[in-house]
């Protein structure tokens, strides 16, 4: 391996180290927060989901240069949201692909009847049925994590999706097929804002 590479390598790891870190803290937050009974904090202003989907995938490629990342935008993916949040939100997505699944990664945003939704999905195993029904819930596993030598998550990231999911009104589901899992976020293009 020559120097350079593994100069490369040495900071690949740091970095994603550094954004996984990052990522915990973010949603550590949040989650003391939403269970003090406090709603998540959230501030719209105009964005395009096009751009926050980009800037999540360029983000995660950082961290993971393998990750096969295929990105397909449709339609106008203009709305009133809290942008990092969303970003946080399709990181976490990202990241969960990238750790547990294999093969090609597609993103698809898209655009119907005043909502906006964007798609997330992997190769690899199906995530257990029995998994499903709290797959949401805080502090919670699907699988045995580990696979790959990486730390294991904490189990937040799919509940700080749904809490930024519904603090703009909006809803996060999962369809796990033989192909892989396909997680999907619908928002409304316009929600109203927080009192
Ligand atoms: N794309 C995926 N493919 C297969 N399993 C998944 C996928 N996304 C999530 N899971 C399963 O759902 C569990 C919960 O995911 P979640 O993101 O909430 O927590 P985590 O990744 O374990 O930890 P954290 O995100 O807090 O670091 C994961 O541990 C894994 O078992
Ligand atoms: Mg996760």
């Amino acid at each position: 391996m020559s120097r350079q590479n593994k100069c490369g390598g040495f900071l690949g790891g740091w970095a994603r180290g550094a954004v996984r870190m990052k990522q915990m803290i973010d949603d550590l937050l949040i989650f003391t927060r939403t269970r003090l009974g406090d709603l998540l904090p959230v501030g719209f202003t105009a964005q395009n989901m096009g751009r926050i989907c980009s800037d999540a995938v360029d983000e995660v490629r950082a961290s993971y240069p393998d990750a096969r990342i295929d990105l397909r935008l449709d339609g106008d993916l203009r709305g009133r949201w809290d942008g990092g949040r969303i970003g946080q939100l399709i990181v976490n997505l990202l990241t969960n692909a990238v750790r547990y699944g294999s093969g090609q990664i597609v993103v698809e945003a898209s655009a119907r009847d005043g909502w906006v939704m964007v798609a997330v999905a992997n190769e690899g195993n199906p995530i257990p049925e029995r998994g499903l029904p709290t797959l949401f819930d805080p502090l919670t596993r699907a699988t045995m994590p580990d696979r790959r030598g990486m730390a294991a998550g904490i189990g937040l990231g799919l509940y700080i999706c749904r809490c930024i999911a519904s603090a703009h009104q909006g809803t996060i589901s999962v369809v796990s097929s033989a192909a892989g899992p396909r997680f999907t976020v619908a928002i409304p293009a316009l929600p109203s804002s927080p009192a």
